[in-house]
């Protein structure tokens, strides 16, 4: 059993800060471009400055506190669900608490409800939202907010995350899943959000939606996860009550029958009238793209209850964001393994780099000493079957020896460029099955798939030493820089 030291989210940043993975940004910035441009850039340069960002100081928002970057590294992914910083110990924990889900507790009285702001009152405008891309349309009020509906059938709870972008003092747009067409079918199974919504719609109703803006990481996480919340009651929050260990408290809305996680910061409730649709984006996408989408849903608010000097916490939607993709690469290399091939693999890893982390491009370190190894793993690449937001094939897969280091670009690279012979050691598959198509035109998961064979050690004839520092005089050296007066 899982053990978190943490109750929401605040708690969880002040244990971030104990283990030096967040700071506090007390010098101005602006919530323009700016603030978003610091999260991406700590995204970008990774290991020690990769941390939490706790924007104190913001420029026309006295008072108000922006989080950014709190679940975008192993060891901040760790202490969010109480266990070792290991992808693969942490994939095998994510893995049972699916397995074993936690019932939520409903409670009266919740922290998210100390304030409250009447629909005459409320401005978006007066929250502390960044303007996340230079590009965007709009400011993105909902990132990494868990974003609430009920299955009108079944009465169960589901949170997806899905972006939202202010449109007025009082109202925000709601992509779920793409646009919808006006009439469209609702598509009910584990569809989420976007089903309730066009359920009641096809009935002439209106749909009762709510922000949870802040909630703890756990919840954040099952939120952005593929989970089966039309078979299992409030799934989101029963998968976050088995990671965390506990029971989530959930409280219910002002306005409607909804349930919320009860210590989120703040909690924007509204309701989406039924045939109402409006253009919405661009915004900048996981894929590294600005996007637009069509007929999005509009939510009208009627209030917001908010924590005293609610922190909001929000995400730069990006190739590397705030969010643990890096798990993708495990996912992957435990389907390898269960196809028998884990004799092989000393290291998987699909790049955020390489189109948001889902698995567009894989490489392998591979422990293969001759080509009937790398035919193995050619082999369970291209039996990969699609799985819903699981593992997929990827479009481009690289296998290396197994002293590469997967994560250090230039080294893959050196060894595509010396390692491979292009007509004896690259194939290109026919069409069938690889992964997500954006921004080339074919069919979804219709893509080809590239497989390049870049080891050295199962070629013939090869027999060069590569002079590359070993590991430990690399670690030796740089453990010394700053002695060195080189920093
Ligand atoms: C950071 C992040 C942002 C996301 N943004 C969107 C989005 O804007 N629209 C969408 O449909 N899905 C988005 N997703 C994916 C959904 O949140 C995810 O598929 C979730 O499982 C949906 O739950 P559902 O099946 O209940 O709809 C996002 C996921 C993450 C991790």
């Amino acid at each position: 059993m899982a053990h978190v030291d943490y109750k929401d989210m605040r708690d969880y940043l002040g244990v971030l800060e104990e283990n030096g993975l967040l700071k506090h940004v007390t010098a101005p910035v602006d919530l323009d471009y700016e603030l978003g441009g610091i999260a991406a850039r700590g995204l970008d340069k990774g290991g020690d400055s990769l941390v939490g960002l706790l924007f104190e100081n913001i420029n026309g928002y006295p008072g108000k506190r922006v989080v950014a970057n709190i679940l975008a590294k192993t060891e901040q992914l760790a202490l969010a669900i109480g266990a070792e910083p290991d992808d693969m110990t942490l994939y095998e924990r994510i893995g049972e608490a699916r397995q074993s889900p936690i019932a939520p507790v409903q409670v009266s009285e919740a922290v998210c409800q100390e304030e409250v702001i009447a629909e005459e009152d409320v401005n978006l405008h007066d929250l502390p939202i960044p303007w996340w891309h230079e590009g965007d349309a709009g400011r993105y009020i909902g990132t990494t907010a868990g974003v609430t509906t009920m299955d009108p059938e079944t009465g169960y709870i589901n949170q997806g995350l899905y972006r939202c972008m202010i449109l007025d003092d009082k109202t925000f747009s709601l992509q779920a899943r793409g646009g919808h067409e006006i009439g469209e079918n609702p598509t009910k199974t584990g569809y989420g959000g976007q089903s309730h919504i066009l359920m009641n719609e096809a009935q002439g109703k209106p749909t009762p939606v709510a922000l949870a803006i802040g909630m703890d990481p756990a919840l954040t996480y099952a939120a952005g996860a593929f989970v089966h919340s039309d078979e299992i009651e409030h799934a989101e929050y029963a998968f976050a009550g088995a990671l965390k260990g506990e029971p989530i408290e959930i409280v219910k809305c002002l306005n409607s029958d909804l349930l919320v996680p009860a210590y989120s910061e703040m909690i924007i409730e509204g309701e989406i009238l039924p045939y109402e649709r409006i253009n919405e984006g661009p915004h900048g996408e996981h894929q590294g793209f600005y996007t637009a989408v069509d007929n999005v849903f509009i939510v009208h608010v009627k209030s917001i209850s908010h924590r005293t000097d609610a922190i909001h916490y929000g995400l730069i939607c990006r190739q590397q964001e705030d969010y643990p993709k890096f798990m993708y690469s495990a996912g992957m290399r435990t389907r390898l393994e269960q196809m028998g091939i884990g004799d092989l693999l000393e290291d998987v890893w699909c790049p955020d780099s390489t189109g948001g982390g889902f698995g567009v491009f894989a490489i392998i370190a591979a422990k293969a000493r001759t080509p009937a190894d790398v035919a193995r793993i050619k082999d369970a690449i291209t039996n990969l079957k699609e799985e819903r937001y699981l593992v997929r094939r990827p479009r481009w897969t690289i296998v290396v020896d197994d002293d590469c280091d997967v994560r250090d670009w230039a080294e893959v690279m050196w060894r595509v460029a010396l390692g491979v012979m292009p007509d004896a050691h690259l194939s290109i598959s026919e069409r069938n099955n690889a992964i997500w198509h954006e921004p080339l035109e074919v069919e979804f998961d219709a893509g080809s798939c590239v497989f390049v064979d870049a080891t050295f050690k199962t070629k013939a004839g090869f027999d060069r030493p590569i002079n590359a520092l070993s590991r430990d005089l690399k670690a030796r050296v740089d453990g010394r820089w700053r002695e060195l007066g080189l920093d």
